[in-house]
């Protein structure tokens, strides 16, 4: 290694090394699903019971999926070789597109290769220099990226508190008084659910606020998208309120395949399709992933049991944990998050818990703040009853 990548590298992974904030992959050696076998540290492979996946309606391993998948690797061969908007716009995306705006309730939707693709795009694209973005505390780094992006003036607002958001942009209105620049569009963006909290942004309030001040709002529904609502429709469904004018989602999450999308009116989708930088500028995914990403969507529709076993589990997990005195609220989606402060600790209890045979990743600084640092369990459809009471009990004695 040459001296100056030595000087550009070195100073950042020891002091993530002194903080605990290092960052280093398990490895996995058996597919996505409730329980899997991992390397432990030792060399060995080890059974865990999963409670770290965002595959939460445990898609990923359902047989005639994974037919389908294949059967489309035959069908439309490895990779899709182009563009969107040059050579790479098969069939599959199109369909695709069209199924998620179906399930969506949107006239319109728009593939991309991520969610984390389809936010930055999203919000660089709708949003530059002098326009004012409101963004809760706590939303996606994604979403952050979008924001620094499109270099518009942002604005963060409290954790789903409505007066701080009414605050901010009525800060933001006094900066534009004394500005001589064109009047700016204004965009308030959130996570729906929370991916470190697991808790809901309030739809109707927000919508609410963003039409009293002329904003437009977009939702990001990552960990929503098949989790909330009676069939998995999101946000909107679990309220049973209009949708925001703007929806991004993720394929990667409960629909387990690749791809991230925006739904909304066809006019939206349009101009994406002309302005957004991480959907011109990229390959489109392979044929057999949106192929993958539809039929998994399709199974949600039929199977909304599906969704209301991975809710009936997530309230099952809550009540054990609290009937064992673990410091957890009733979480609304799929989402457990254990808070306990110190990194290492963290990180020591997530160690021990896998020795026991539970998988539950510490999650430290930066993905969220210094010494709030969490075990953040998340739960799958699959999970059997007496798993979740296990690892409890475990978690419990462990804490
Ligand atoms: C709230 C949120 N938005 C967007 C993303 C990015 O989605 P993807 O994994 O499909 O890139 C994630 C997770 O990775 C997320 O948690």
């Amino acid at each position: 290694m040459s001296r100056i990548l030595d000087i550009f590298t070195k100073d950042a992974l020891e002091t993530a090394r002194a903080n605990n904030t290092y960052r280093s992959m398990r490895l996995m050696e058996t597919p996505e699903s409730s329980r899997v076998k991992i390397r432990m540290p030792n060399g060995a492979s080890q059974e865990q019971i999963l409670l770290a996946s965002n595959s939460y309606l445990d898609l990923a391993n359902i047989d005639e999926l994974k037919q389908a998948m294949a059967q489309a690797v035959l069908e439309w061969g490895t990779g899709s070789g182009g563009a969107r908007l040059t050579t790479g716009n098969k069939t599959p995306h199109q369909e695709l597109e069209e199924f998620i705006a179906k399930f969506k309730g949107e006239e319109s939707a728009i593939t991309f290769n991520t969610g984390y693709m389809a936010n930055v795009g999203t919000i660089s694209a709708l949003c530059g220099k002098n326009d004012f973005i409101f963004s809760d505390e706590l939303n996606h780094a994604s979403i952050i990226d979008g924001i620094r992006l499109s270099r518009a003036k942002c604005f963060v607002y409290k954790h789903n508190d409505m007066a701080d958001l009414q605050r901010v942009i009525q800060e933001a209105e006094k900066s534009r008084a004394e500005s001589v620049l064109p009047a700016p569009r204004k965009l308030i963006v959130t996570d729906a659910v929370f991916s470190m909290d697991g808790d809901l942004a309030n739809l109707p309030e927000l919508m609410r606020v963003a039409k009293e001040n002329d904003c437009l709002l977009m939702i990001d529904e990552a960990h929503a998208t098949g989790v909330l609502g009676k069939t998995g429709r999101g946000l909107a469904e679990h309220y049973g309120c209009a949708h925001a004018d703007v929806t991004v989602g993720t394929l990667s999450k409960a629909v387990a395949a690749e791809g991230g999308f925006v739904a909304g009116p066809k006019q939206l989708t349009e101009f994406l399709k002309n302005k957004s930088r991480s959907f011109i500028f990229t390959t489109a995914m392979a044929p057999a992933v949106a192929v993958a990403a539809c039929n998994n969507l399709r199974y949600i529709d039929v199977h909304p049991e599906r969704v209301q076993n991975l809710r009936d589990n997530v309230k099952f997990f809550c009540e054990a944990l609290q009937r064992e005195g673990v410091n957890v609220e009733q979480s609304p989606s799929a989402i457990v998050p254990i808070v306990i402060g110190d990194e290492a600790k963290a990180m020591q209890i997530s160690a021990k818990l896998q020795e026991q045979g539970i998988l539950i990743p510490a999650i430290r600084y930066p993905t969220v703040a210094k010494g709030q640092a969490r075990l953040r369990a998340s739960l799958m459809a699959t999970h059997a009853k007496e798993e979740l009471e296990f690892a409890a009990t475990k978690i419990a004695e462990i804490l």
